[in-house]
C-alpha cells in the first residue's frame, strides 16, 4: 500500500462529488451522535455530508472567543457546528487535503453565512498554521486514515497553545485484525485498516508531549453495523468509535 494518501484523496473526492447521494454514508449514526448538539442553523447538505465515527463536540467544550482547528474537516459539519459555539469573537479552521471536500465545505459555509469559519487546503501531517495559535484541535474519523499518525499528532501538538487541548473522535481497533484486512487499501480508505489500538494511540500521544491522555470507547461496531466483506477475518466487535482527549501543559 504505497500511495495510500492519494487513494484516500480520490475516495473522499468521489464521495464529495456524489454528495447529492451522501445520505449519511459514515459508519456511524449522525442523529444519535449529535443528539445533544444544536445543528438547526446548519444547511441540510452539511449534516448529510457527515462521515464521522463519533462526536468530538460533546467533550471539546468549545467556548465563545476560542480559536479551533478541525483536522480532516470533510463537508464541514463539525466546523459549522463549532462556528456557533466560538461565536463572532472566535475562529474555526477546517483543514482538508481534498479539493472536492473543500468545495463542498465552502458551499455549506456560504449557505450558513459562517464568517468565522475558514477552510484550508493541506495535510494534517503538515498543518499550514503557526505554532501555538490554537485553543482546541478537534477531528472526526481522520487520524486513522494517516500513514504517519505520529507526525499528524505532533503537528497538532505544535499548533496548540500551552494550556490548550486535543479532543478528537477516531476509530480504534479493539481486537486483533487479520493481516489481509490490514493490507486492504479499500479497508484503509474505509477507516478500518489504518486503525491502531488504544495502547498504541496513548503511546503516540505521549511521545508527542501530550498529558492527561484519556481514550474512551463511544460505541463498538458489530459485523452488521460495519457490513463489510466476510473474507477479511472476524471483524465482529473489532472496531470502535472512540473519544480521545489529551492536553498540552503550560511549561
Ligand atoms: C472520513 S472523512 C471525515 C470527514 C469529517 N471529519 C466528518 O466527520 O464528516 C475523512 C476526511 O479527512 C480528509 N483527510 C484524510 N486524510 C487526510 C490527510 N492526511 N490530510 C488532510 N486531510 C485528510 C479526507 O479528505 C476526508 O475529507
Amino acid at each position: 500500500m504505497k500511495d495510500i494518501r492519494k487513494m484516500v484523496q480520490q475516495r473522499y473526492g468521489k464521495i464529495a462529488d456524489e454528495s447529492c447521494c451522501f445520505n449519511n454514508q459514515g459508519i456511524s449514526d449522525t442523529a444519535v451522535n449529535y443528539a445533544n448538539i444544536d445543528l438547526s442553523a446548519l444547511p441540510e447538505e452539511a449534516i448529510q455530508a457527515s462521515l464521522g465515527c463519533a462526536n468530538p463536540l460533546v467533550f471539546a467544550r468549545l467556548s465563545e472567543g476560542e480559536t479551533v482547528l478541525d483536522l480532516g474537516s470533510g463537508g464541514g459539519m463539525d466546523v459549522l457546528a463549532a462556528s456557533r459555539l466560538v461565536g463572532d469573537t472566535g475562529k474555526i479552521y477546517g483543514l482538508d487535503m481534498t479539493d472536492e471536500m473543500l468545495q463542498l465545505a465552502n458551499s455549506n459555509k456560504a449557505k450558513m453565512g459562517a464568517n468565522n469559519a475558514e477552510f484550508l487546503k493541506g495535510y494534517i501531517e503538515d498543518i499550514p498554521l503557526p505554532d501555538e495559535t490554537i485553543d482546541a484541535v478537534i477531528s472526526n474519523c481522520v487520524i486513522n486514515l494517516s500513514q504517519d499518525k505520529q507526525k499528524a499528532l505532533s503537528e497538532a501538538y505544535r499548533v496548540i497553545k500551552p494550556g490548550g487541548r486535543l479532543r478528537i473522535a477516531d476509530m480504534v481497533s479493539i481486537k486483533k485484525i487479520s493481516p489481509k484486512l490490514r493490507e486492504d487499501a479499500e479497508m484503509w480508505c474505509g477507516c478500518l485498516a489504518g486503525t491502531i489500538t488504544i495502547a498504541e494511540y496513548e503511546s503516540i500521544l505521549q511521545n508527542c508531549g501530550f498529558s492527561n491522555i484519556k481514550i474512551e470507547i463511544a460505541h463498538v461496531y458489530t459485523k452488521e453495523t460495519i457490513g463489510i466483506r466476510t473474507d477479511l477475518g472476524d471483524i465482529d466487535g473489532a472496531f470502535a468509535g472512540a473519544l480521545i482527549s489529551a492536553d498540552k501543559n503550560v511549561l
